[in-house]
């Protein structure tokens, strides 16, 4: 596995493979690496000849407010969990490797795909995102490239950006990895106390319940956010950002239930903003 830091570095790596016609699998990561991150790698692993992963925890995607700061970083364990994984290249720059002094270029998604959902908390977080994966996309030149569904907007967005700049590289969207009891991991839950991290369950629980209720026929919107509102609710030191219905691919609002539908929640609890989906496939009239 080589460890690399620099774009210069990694375009030789990348021209060696493309010369002898091997197919590049890449994993954008920030990090801190989990299971949801390796079933990510792993994928990659079996589609492709070799896999590239970036670790690069992305300032241009985090407001001020925000904890970039703070961010977890361990890059030993990183780096020993994915020799482990078999990945062939990690990419690892500092910050000024992708932002020197005087870097000015921003990738905007339009629309409401950006806009709603996440984008109202956090209206500069996919301006970032679509900026540092459209930069990672043409220094790797990856065919194919994976992302977790736990990120339903981000896939979504970044799915849109590939289709409106024709990047051709396929877009490879990965279950949601989660704990034993239900809890999505994120790299973020390590800011949870115990005691939070006891009610955090409550979020996947309450998308769970959700999807029950969705299966024993109720296709109200209104009455399925409730539902999930007020469980969620129910958690001490919770606030909730948003409970939304849209669909799957616009993520536009819907009333009723019909065809590929996400359910998606922001809570914050305490101070850590955690996000959480199921998608639901609604088939027939109903
Ligand atoms: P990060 O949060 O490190 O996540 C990297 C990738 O892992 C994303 O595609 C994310 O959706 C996926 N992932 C995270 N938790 C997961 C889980 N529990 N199950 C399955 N997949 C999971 O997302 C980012 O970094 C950044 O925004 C990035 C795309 C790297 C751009 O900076």
């Amino acid at each position: 596995m080589q460890v690399i830091a620099t774009i210069p570095e990694l375009r030789a790596a990348i021209k060696q493979s493309q010369t002898a016609h091997e197919t590049i699998g890449f994993v954008p990561t920030m990090g801190y690496l989990h299971e949801g991150h390796l079933s990510l790698i792993r994928r990659a692993r079996q589609e492709n000849d070799m896999v590239v992963v970036s670790i690069f925890v992305n300032p241009t995607q985090f407001a001020p407010h925000e904890d970039l700061a703070t961010y977890p970083r361990d890059h030993e364990r990183d780096l020993a969990l994915l020799h482990t994984a078999s990945a062939d290249i990690v990419f690892l720059p500092a910050v000024e490797e992708l932002y020197p002094s005087g870097y000015t270029t921003y990738v905007q998604v339009e629309g409401s795909i950006s806009a709603t959902l996440c984008g109202v908390s956090r209206p500069t977080f996919f301006r970032g995102v679509a900026t540092i994966v459209t930069k990672l996309f043409h220094i790797v030149t990856p065919q194919r490239a994976y992302f977790g569904q736990k990120d339903a907007q981000q896939a979504a967005v970044i799915k849109k950006m590939i289709r409106d700049l024709n990047f051709d590289i396929d877009i490879v969207i990965c279950p949601t990895v989660r704990e034993k009891d239900g809890l999505a991991m994120s790299s973020r839950n390590t800011y949870l106390t115990p005691t939070q991290r006891a009610q955090a369950v409550g979020i996947s629980q309450a998308l769970f319940e959700a999807r029950a209720l969705i299966e024993n026929g109720e296709h109200r919107a209104s009455h399925i956010r409730q539902s999930i509102e007020t469980r969620i609710a129910a958690i001490d030191d919770a606030v909730i950002d948003y409970v939304s219905i849209v669909d799957a691919t616009t993520l536009a609002d819907v009333e009723t239930l019909s065809g590929e539908t996400l359910i998606a929640a922001a809570v914050k609890v305490g101070k850590t903003r955690l996000i959480d989906n199921i998608q639901v496939q609604i088939s027939g009239s109903i």
